[in-house]
C-alpha cells in the first residue's frame, strides 16, 4: 500500500516508494491539479474551441484520480461534457483510491461515480456522470496506440529525475502524436529540453506561472497544419 501524506493545501497525496516520488506536489496536491490541469488546461479548452460541447482529454498517469476528480467537478459546473481517457502503467486499488479523502473537493456523485466505476473504467467507457465518461486504459504510454485524436493532453508524468524516460524526445513526441491540430498540451514541468522537444514536433509553447512551489510550467499548442 502507498504511503498517504498530508500536502501543504490539507489535501492528502500518495508516496510511491518503487519510484521514490509523490503523486502531487508537496506544496498542494489539489492546488496543484487545479492550477495546471484545470486551469492552464481544461479552462484554456474551453475557450480555445467555442461551441465545442465536448472535450476529449487524455492523461497520461491516472494515479489516485484526482486531475480526473477536479476535471469531471469543473466540467459539471460549467455545462461542458467531457470524454476523459487516463493511461496508467501501474494502476493502484481501489481501496488506495478511497483513502486520499478526495471525496470532500467533489460532489458525492462524482466520488461515487469514480469509485464504483473504477475497474469497469479499465474494460470500457463509463459514464461516471451521464456527461462525463471515463475510459482509464491499463497500459505503457510507450504501448499506446489509437486512431483517436484529443482536444487536450494531461501530461502528468512522475518528474524527470526519477522517471527520465517519460520525458525523453521520442515519447514526447509519441504522446502528441495523439492530440489533434489546435490541441492542447499542459504539463506542470518546465525544462529546455521539453520545450526543444516539444518545438521540433510543431508546437508553440507558453510558458506560465507554476503552482506554489514551482516557478513555472508549460503549456504548448499543436500546429494547424
Ligand atoms: C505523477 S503520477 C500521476 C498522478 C495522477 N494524475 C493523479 O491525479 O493522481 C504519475 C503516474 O504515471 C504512471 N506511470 C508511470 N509510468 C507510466 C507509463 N510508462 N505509462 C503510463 N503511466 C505511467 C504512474 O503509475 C503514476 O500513476
Amino acid at each position: 500500500m502507498n504511503k498517504i501524506t498530508l500536502t501543504a493545501d490539507g489535501s492528502n497525496t500518495l508516496y510511491n516508494e518503487n519510484i521514490g516520488e509523490h503523486y502531487h506536489s508537496k506544496h498542494g496536491a489539489v492546488q496543484e491539479s487545479k492550477h495546471v490541469f484545470i486551469a492552464a488546461g481544461l479552462e484554456h479548452a474551453i475557450s480555445s474551441f467555442p461551441g465545442q460541447q465536448q472535450i476529449s482529454i487524455l492523461e497520461v498517469g491516472f494515479g489516485t484520480g484526482l486531475n480526473f476528480l477536479m476535471t469531471a467537478a469543473y466540467a459539471d459546473l460549467s455545462g461542458v461534457s467531457i470524454e476523459y481517457t487516463s493511461l496508467e502503467a501501474f494502476p493502484l486499488r481501489s481501496e488506495e483510491l478511497e483513502s486520499t479523502g478526495y471525496e470532500q473537493y467533489v460532489s458525492g456523485a462524482i466520488w461515487k461515480g469514480m469509485l464504483n466505476n473504477y475497474g469497469k473504467a479499465m474494460q470500457q467507457v463509463t459514464a461516471v456522470l451521464p456527461e462525463q465518461k471515463l475510459r482509464i486504459v491499463h497500459t505503457y504510454l510507450q504501448r499506446y496506440e489509437t486512431a483517436q485524436l484529443f482536444d487536450l493532453l494531461y501530461y502528468d508524468a512522475f518528474s524527470v529525475q526519477h522517471q527520465p524516460e517519460m520525458w525523453s524526445d521520442e515519447i514526447i513526441a509519441h504522446a502528441c502524436t495523439f492530440l489533434k491540430p489546435g490541441g492542447i498540451f499542459v504539463t506542470y514541468a518546465i525544462t529546455g529540453k521539453l520545450k526543444r522537444a516539444l518545438k521540433a514536433v510543431g508546437f508553440t509553447i507558453e510558458k506560465l506561472p507554476g503552482a506554489p512551489g514551482k516557478r513555472e510550467m508549460l503549456r504548448a499548442t499543436k500546429s494547424q497544419i
